[in-house]
């Protein structure tokens, strides 16, 4: 393609022996959105990491506009127009909104001082065309992470991209904040920029993307226009087999309740919730980024202060202790597996055992029995088919939903009674998705009560008998049966009905 802004040709790439790409070809024109799909580990983040210039290729060549170009490091593809907002964030946690965004590339009064006014007026414009309310004088470190996504693709539009590449950027976004990021695309598409859309929710490729690139492996095994595939055919071609039903058939609830939430309130988070959840029972907690979803979760956790009572199988816990927690039986999976989920620069099978040490010691306190830490890291890799070297290798090193798949592993590990989930298919992709699901639907019918956070609502619809809605740190409403649609969660969780404006 001559008009193409960028075209990557032949890209090879191997870390130690491992070939992660394959001589993949593919450009991408001007104004045009190009899904990039494919299994975890196939190659993604590494081609565009490639094209960014954090990676250099071991052969092949980059174009753009026509010239060939080499690039050593990030500032060189930035140079050439190229933005990238990566799977992982890039923040610094101690510096406010406004500074991350213009990190590096500061403005400057004339008398040559950072320009402090400038820098905050500029973020929030970026901030309201993005449609949300984040403070540009906050610290990163106070931000949930969809606000910390937000703050990356900000970063991304701070300066004049040609190309801007988004890797997975819906992850952890809800409904209303994806709408207004489709808008914002669809308006820089506009004005010609191009685009790369990273992402596994194949419903959201369909309607954003123009065209879409398939990787299998590391090689390129299809390309076509969006018009030309349905989210079914591109399942099927990126794990190279047909998928049957994603979500198994529910068990019923069992009778006996084996978490309790009383009048929980942590301040500035949420106040009055509660809940039962009952044994054998998958029950949906849904709302919009900062209902305070991710904070209930971890009061029960003993991670944040707050008063009420929790209860679990039938003892009631003693708050803000996370040890009494975990010993009660709470397993827990934390949406930010960077923050607080695992640990990158641990193996993979030394973060899988994390939460439940212990139980790996040769006797009290005695040293870690290795062989038994790697034995239950092989039975984990199997059942999710998490894709790393060996259970040795350094989580850093893994592909995003592959870290996500160890990290569920870990909450799973010390066998809970009562498991919280919160977005637990994040950057995971279909086939791995319906192992999830299904593992997650084999522990209810064991008689383990789940509560699971997500943002995505086919998901809560397609595993959830029941739904707590919460708005704005408080708990507006449940729904089950008839009622439980899409339209109905999210009146609750905006407070707007279809058609009605805010
Ligand atoms: N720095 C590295 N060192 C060693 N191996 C790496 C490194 N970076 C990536 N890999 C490996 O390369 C393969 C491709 O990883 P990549 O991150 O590109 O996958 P991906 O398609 O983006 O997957 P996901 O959907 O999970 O994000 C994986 O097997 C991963 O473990
Ligand atoms: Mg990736």
């Amino acid at each position: 393609m001559d008009d193409a802004f960028a075209r990557l040709e032949n890209i090879e790439k191997s870390f130690s022996t491992v070939a992660v790409l394959k001589k993949v070809t593919i450009g991408i024109g001007r104004g045009e959105i190009i899904g990039l799909i494919g299994e975890n580990g196939a190659g993604k983040s590494t081609l565009m990491k490639i094209l960014s210039g954090i990676h250099e290729p071991n052969s092949g060549r980059i174009l753009i506009e026509g010239r060939e170009r080499r690039f050593r490091r990030p500032a060189d593809a930035k140079a050439a127009g190229i933005a990238i907002v990566p799977q992982e964030f890039n923040l610094c946690p101690q510096l406010s909104v406004a500074e991350n965004v213009f990190l590096g590339a500061e403005p400057l009064t004339r008398a040559g001082f950072l320009d402090g006014a400038a820098m905050r007026a500029r973020a929030s414009e970026l901030l309201a065309e993005l449609g949300v309310r984040i403070d540009p004088d906050e610290r990163i470190s106070r931000l949930s992470a969809a606000q910390k996504q937000i703050v990356e693709i900000c970063k991304a539009l701070a300066f004049d991209a040609r190309l801007l590449i988004l890797d997975e950027p819906t992850t952890v976004l809800t409904p209303v904040e994806i709408a207004s990021l489709f808008a914002l695309m669809r308006a820089v598409k506009a004005k010609g920029m191009s685009m790369v859309y990273i992402s596994h929710k194949l419903g959201e490729v369909m309607e954003i993307c123009d065209r879409v690139a398939i990787l299998r492996d590391g090689e390129l095994v299809h390309e076509a226009p969006t018009s030309a595939l349905s989210p079914a055919g591109m399942a099927s071609r990126m794990v190279g087999r047909e998928l049957s039903e994603i979500y198994p058939e529910p068990a019923p609830a069992r009778d006996e309740v084996l978490l309790k939430i009383e009048g929980l309130s942590s301040p500035g988070a949420f106040s009055g919730v509660g809940l039962e959840l009952r044994a054998g029972e998958v029950l949906g907690l849904a709302g919009l980024v900062g209902a305070g979803r991710t904070e209930v979760a971890e009061a029960v956790m003993g991670l944040r202060p707050a008063t009420g009572r929790v209860v679990v199988g039938g003892a009631e816990l003693r708050l803000g202790r996370p040890r009494e927690a975990i010993a009660a039986g709470v397993g827990y999976l934390s949406e930010d597996r960077q923050g607080s989920g695992v640990l990158v620069a641990f193996s993979v099978a030394e973060n899988e055992t994390l939460a439940s040490l212990p139980a790996y010691a040769r006797g009290l306190f005695g040293p870690i029995d290795r062989r038994r830490e790697r034995e239950a890291a092989e039975k984990w890799a199997r059942l999710f088919s998490i894709k790393a070297a060996s259970s040795e290798q350094r989580l850093e090193h893994l592909s995003g939903g592959n870290q996500q798949k160890v990290s569920l592993a870990k909450s799973l590990d010390p066998a809970p009674r009562v498991l919280i989930v919160d977005e637990p298919t994040r950057g995971v992709d279909v086939g791995a998705k319906r192992e999830i699901y299904r593992l997650l639907r084999d522990l209810a019918a064991e008689g383990i009560a789940i509560l699971l956070i997500s943002s995505e609502l086919e998901e809560v619809l397609g595993m959830c008998g029941r739904v707590v809605v919460m708005r704005e740190g408080r708990s507006v409403g449940e729904l089950a049966g008839a009622e439980l649609t899409e339209e109905g969660i999210m009146f609750l969780a905006t407070g707007i009905k279809e058609g009605e404006s805010a």
